[in-house]
């Protein structure tokens, strides 16, 4: 039987691989053997709980403040171990985190086959996301077998040159994750939360982490969020604060003593997507973000200058804004302010999945493997609202 490995290490590749490890355990057709690096260490224990994964191995190398040769070095050297003990037939990753290409890196150079999730994202920048474009671009160099979620990402890899027959559109993963997880109405942990469900204030749910924003950026965007607090007192901004104590360092402290501001640990998927259903608007520099929030229609405010992710873009729920204090200020006011501009962005549309990538992954995978056909691609459907 074929041994396949997962490997993964930070929140969002949890989130988005734990579908393909269910299904992937479901099958009589692979061994699955689980492998995370710890690039994150809570955020991620805090995801493989929810989803009962288990990982067969964990290379444990978060280090605070670590580096991104550091993330790299000592993936690359756990797994050389790990491979010549375990030798898979196949490795998963995901996206494009360092733990992602350094893993894709690792099983190229012992010649495994790389299947990569999430595959042919593209910005057209490649300082921006950083180091992300740059991750996703080597990752599709040097894959067996690219996962785009959408039809454009498929385009973008043709026009890299990678032949169609090792493209698969299966949509995205997250969107199986989702729909899982969102209408369990998870009780929330922080009694502040629970507090917000049970009243129906409006929520700005915000979150934020990229590298290219901290600094100055990120400290402007604690400022624009202190000043929406201050003019909007019916408005509840809640932010879940990313472990990472440099965005901790430039976004919190414009905002103590705000009583209209609820700040929290990273909360558990099942208690984000709840939060998620329940916000009026969504402030984010976050990829994952970006794709679950349009599924639930709520408007997203993305606080970047590009995107890699354009279909929610097209469709009309998502808006880059930037960085910028006022700007940020600015198109916060006018969504909460002016109805039309609201109603033209809070549209369900479901430009990134169907609740099955996971079962095309497999599907795809056991082609890529010779024990069946390939599988159909995902074409895009409209969205639901809850
Ligand atoms: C990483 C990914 C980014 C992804 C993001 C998701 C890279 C280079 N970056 O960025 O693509 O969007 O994860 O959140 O792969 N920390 C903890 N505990 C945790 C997690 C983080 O203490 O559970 C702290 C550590 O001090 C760590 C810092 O956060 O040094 C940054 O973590 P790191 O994984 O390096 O970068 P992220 O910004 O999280
Ligand atoms: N998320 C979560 N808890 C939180 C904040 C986010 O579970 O407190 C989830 C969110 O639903 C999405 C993912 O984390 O699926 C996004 O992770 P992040 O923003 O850290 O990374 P990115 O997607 O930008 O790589």
């Amino acid at each position: 039987m074929p041994r396949v490995m997962p490997i993964f290490g930070t929140r969002p590749e949890a989130i988005k691989m734990a579908p393909i490890i269910a299904a992937l355990q479901a099958t009589a057709d692979f061994e699955c053997v689980v492998t995370v690096t710890g690039q994150h260490r809570e955020m991620l224990d805090q995801v493989n709980e929810l989803f009962g994964i288990v990982p067969d191995h964990d290379l444990n190398i978060l280090k605070t403040g670590q580096s991104l040769s550091g993330i790299m070095t000592r993936t690359m050297d756990g797994l050389e171990k790990l491979f010549a003990e375990s030798k898979p037939d196949a490795v998963i990753v995901q996206g494009d985190t360092t733990t992602s290409t350094a893993g894709a890196i690792a099983a190229f150079y012992h010649g495994i086959p790389v299947v990569h999730v999430e595959a042919g994202l593209r910005s057209g920048d490649l300082f921006s996301p950083f180091p992300e474009e740059a991750n996703r671009k080597i990752t599709s160099q040097i894959a067996s077998l690219h996962l785009a979620p959408t039809q454009t990402s498929k385009a973008n890899l043709l026009a890299e040159g990678i032949p169609a027959s090792d493209i698969v559109v299966t949509g995205n993963s997250v969107i199986d994750a989702l729909l899982s997880t969102v209408d369990k109405h998870l009780p929330f942990s922080d009694p502040r939360l629970e507090e917000l469900a049970s009243n129906g204030s409006r929520i700005l749910l915000v979150t934020t982490h990229r590298r290219e924003n901290q600094g100055d950026s990120m400290r402007g965007v604690g400022r624009a969020l202190a000043r929406i607090a201050d003019a909007e007192e019916d408005l509840v901004i809640v932010l879940p604060a990313h472990k990472n104590p440099v965005v901790r360092e430039a976004v919190l402290p414009s905002l103590h003593g705000k009583a209209n501001v609820i700040i929290c640990e990273p909360l558990a998927y099942g208690e984000f997507t709840r939060l998620l259903s329940m916000a009026h608007i969504v402030l984010t520099d976050s990829g994952g973000v970006q794709e679950e929030a349009p599924s639930l229609g709520k408007p997203v405010l993305v606080m970047r200058d590009n995107t890699e992710r354009p279909e929610a873009l097209e469709a009309g729920t998502v808006t880059l804004i930037g960085t910028d204090e006022d700007r940020i200020v600015k198109e916060v006011d006018r969504l909460l302010n002016q109805q039309d501009a609201y109603d033209s962005m809070a549209n369900a549309v479901n430009p990134y999945g169907d609740g099955k990538a996971a079962e095309r992954t497999i599907g795809a995978l056991r082609h890529m493997l010779h024990l069946g056909e390939r599988s159909a691609d995902f074409v895009t459907g409209p969205g639901r609202t809850l």
